[in-house]
């Protein structure tokens, strides 16, 4: 049998994580699941929120479904998000971003895949305080990071059926550091003759995102603008609720989904859990186990149409009801 490693995360992770372990049993594929706790409820016991159990038990298994884990703001522990994909090297943070179906939206035809960077840029977590009224966070883009990541946006759009790459910088401002992230994405190009090229700074970007956003393809872009462009487009779609995810490195993946642990909503069985059932659709995809992922696709897909939403989408379902209408219609 497959063992997955599952990280239920806290917040609305457990709810979330508890309604896609339902619909992939229902769909009759046999998971093992190694489940790992992390985050602020582990601090007290483990001392740390990520601790070494949970890296080990990815690098067994290859591959996690990760629901989504707080971080406190302000002094504390270091994000468990950006540890953990630092200590796997999950350089690249893949965002598909598409209509579903019968999800009412602004815009129809949105097709859009966020590349992000994911280890470095201003997550670098370099930071110091300079006095008592002044800190300063130090970006750092590296070529090799750079690459890498244009590679794998040309890669994944070739692979894809993909027609256009877009970079995303502010090299006009950043000129070193956005300017070597661009000077790579152009020598990377340069190897993908049948990929359309497009260069946008990231202002202009999000300005067209909110009046035009088919234009758009696959977009590369440095770790911070990813981050928020990514967010940016799950609002196109229908909101965090919808929006998948996936950490790809060259050794391991970690599929999750863009939203966080909504700690507003916890507890209330009022969660959209379809963000992390569609991260773990793609995540049954990347292992090749393609029938069940389709056939769980399908009877989400269906549910939708059925106009079965949660509140986030502007229904009257439950999380738990939601997943017995999935499970229904599989
Ligand atoms: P959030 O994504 O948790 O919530 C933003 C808004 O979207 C809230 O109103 C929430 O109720 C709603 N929302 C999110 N997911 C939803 C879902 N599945 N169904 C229905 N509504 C949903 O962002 P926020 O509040 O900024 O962050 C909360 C915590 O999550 C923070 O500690 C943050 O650091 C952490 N976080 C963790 C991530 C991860 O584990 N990958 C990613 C992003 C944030």
């Amino acid at each position: 049998m497959t063992q997955i490693t599952l990280i239920n995360g806290d917040g609305i992770g457990p709810e979330i994580s508890d309604s896609v372990i339902k619909i992939i049993e229902a769909s009759g594929l046999k998971i093992s699941w190694d489940i790992q706790t992390a985050g602020a409820d582990v601090i007290e016991q483990e001392g740390t929120p990520l601790p070494e159990r949970v890296l080990n038990s990815i690098k067994k298994n290859k591959v996690a479904l990760k629901a989504p884990v707080t971080t406190p703001i302000g002094k504390g522990f270091r994000s468990v998000n950006v540890q953990l994909r630092k200590s796997l090297d999950l350089y690249a943070n893949l965002r598909p971003c598409k209509n579903l179906p019968n999800v009412k939206t602004k815009f129809e035809n949105v097709d859009i895949v966020v590349v992000r960077e994911n280890t470095e840029d201003l997550y670098a977590g370099l930071e110091r305080q300079v006095d008592k009224d002044t800190a300063e966070s130090i970006k750092v883009i590296t070529r090799d990071a750079s690459e890498r990541i244009c590679k794998f946006a040309f890669d994944y759009a070739v692979k894809n059926d993909r027609k256009e790459v877009c970079v995303v910088t502010k090299a006009n401002i950043m000129k070193l550091s956005d300017g070597l992230f661009l000077d790579c994405y152009r020598q990377i190009a340069e190897n993908y003759p049948q990929i359309k090229k497009r260069e946008i700074l990231v202002d202009n970007l999000c300005m067209q995102l909110v009046q035009n956003p088919s234009q758009f393809d696959v977009l590369v872009l440095p770790n911070l603008y990813g981050d928020i462009v990514s967010d940016l487009c799950a609002g196109l779609i229908g909101g965090l609720g919808v929006a998948q995810g996936a950490n790809i490195g060259l050794d391991y993946a970690v599929f999750e989904p863009v939203h966080g642990s909504a700690p507003d909503i916890k507890g209330q069985n009022k969660a959209n859990p379809t963000a992390l059932l569609l991260s773990a659709i793609e995540m049954l995809k990347y292992i090749g186990e393609n029938e069940y992922a389709e056939k769980i696709e399908k009877a989400l897909f269906k549910t939708l149409s059925q106009s079965k939403f949660t509140c986030d989408l502007g229904g009257a379902l439950s999380t738990s009801e939601f997943t017995d209408a999935v499970i229904q219609n599989l």
